[in-house]
């Protein structure tokens, strides 16, 4: 399966940055703009937004998506949100292990794990992520990183053509340094087939995005990439007209 079947997806990570009225703002310009077919459009906004965001974009081809969760489904944890509350928001997605997760708050992927498996068993669709940090790369090390977290990431999920991959490279990330066409494509052909070791033919169909400084002016020649399905997107879809941009570049290629 070449990657003009998989439908493209540019998800937006706005972490923790928007008011909740430029949150709606947005999304409510959003939705007035002719989203290409072949194109799917996610946004990840801080959680404390989704219900409001959700009730905006009900029925639209805008799909929204909580940034983590915690694996229990209810109970004393404190600051946590669980993949019923988010399914009970309106929103489809989850992002789970970003970068920022496993490196600022400790996050191992036997966590991710476990978050994407309860993810899943809600029925709320987890976007993976996985990257390698600069000193894993200089060292050489950056297939035995993505090997062993992309197989603890997926351990306890089922296989799953839904599920949504992310390659962020931690090394790209906010820093303005993107990866270029030739690595973020090795790199996400070589998640791809680690995919297929444990899920076989379902690999094919799994949407692998790139993330780590996507601008309007890369998108293009990594959309290029046949294993490249699409960008998470963070500093630059705080904007809606940068976000769009992107969009547009990476769809018209
Ligand atoms: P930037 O696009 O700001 O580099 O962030 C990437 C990212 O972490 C998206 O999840």
């Amino acid at each position: 399966m070449q990657n003009g079947e998989r439908k493209k997806v540019f998800a937006a990570n706005w972490k923790m940055n928007l008011t909740a009225d430029e949150a709606e703002d947005f999304v409510k310009k959003l939705l007035k703009i002719r989203i290409p077919e072949e194109t799917q459009i996610m946004v990840f906004p801080p959680s404390l937004y989704l219900i409001a965001l959700a009730k905006i974009a009900k029925g639209r081809p805008i799909a929204l998506g909580a940034q983590n969760m915690y694996w229990e489904r209810a109970g004393a944890f404190t600051g946590e949100i669980s993949a019923p509350m988010i399914k009970d928001a309106g929103a489809e997605y989850v992002i789970c292990g970003h970068s920022e997760r496993r490196h600022i708050f400790g996050e191992s992927s036997e966590m991710v794990t476990r978050k994407a498996r309860a993810a899943q068993i809600e029925g709320v669709i987890p976007l993976v992520c996985i990257g390698e940090t600069l000193e894993e790369r200089q060292a050489g090390e950056t297939l035995e990183v993505l090997q062993s977290d992309t197989l603890s990431s997926l351990a306890a999920v089922d296989a799953d053509p839904d599920i949504i991959i992310a390659y962020e490279p931690v090394w790209a990330i906010g820093t303005g340094l993107t990866a270029t066409p030739q690595d973020a494509e090795s790199a996400i052909a070589y998640i791809r087939s680690q995919i297929k070791e444990i899920w076989g033919k379902t690999a094919e169909r799994i949407r692998i995005l790139y993330g780590g400084s996507v601008r309007a002016d890369n998108i293009d020649e990594l959309m290029r990439c046949p294993n490249i399905d699409g960008a998470l997107i963070g500093g630059a879809s705080l904007n809606l007209e940068s976000f769009l941009e992107i969009v547009t570049n990476g769809t018209n290629i």
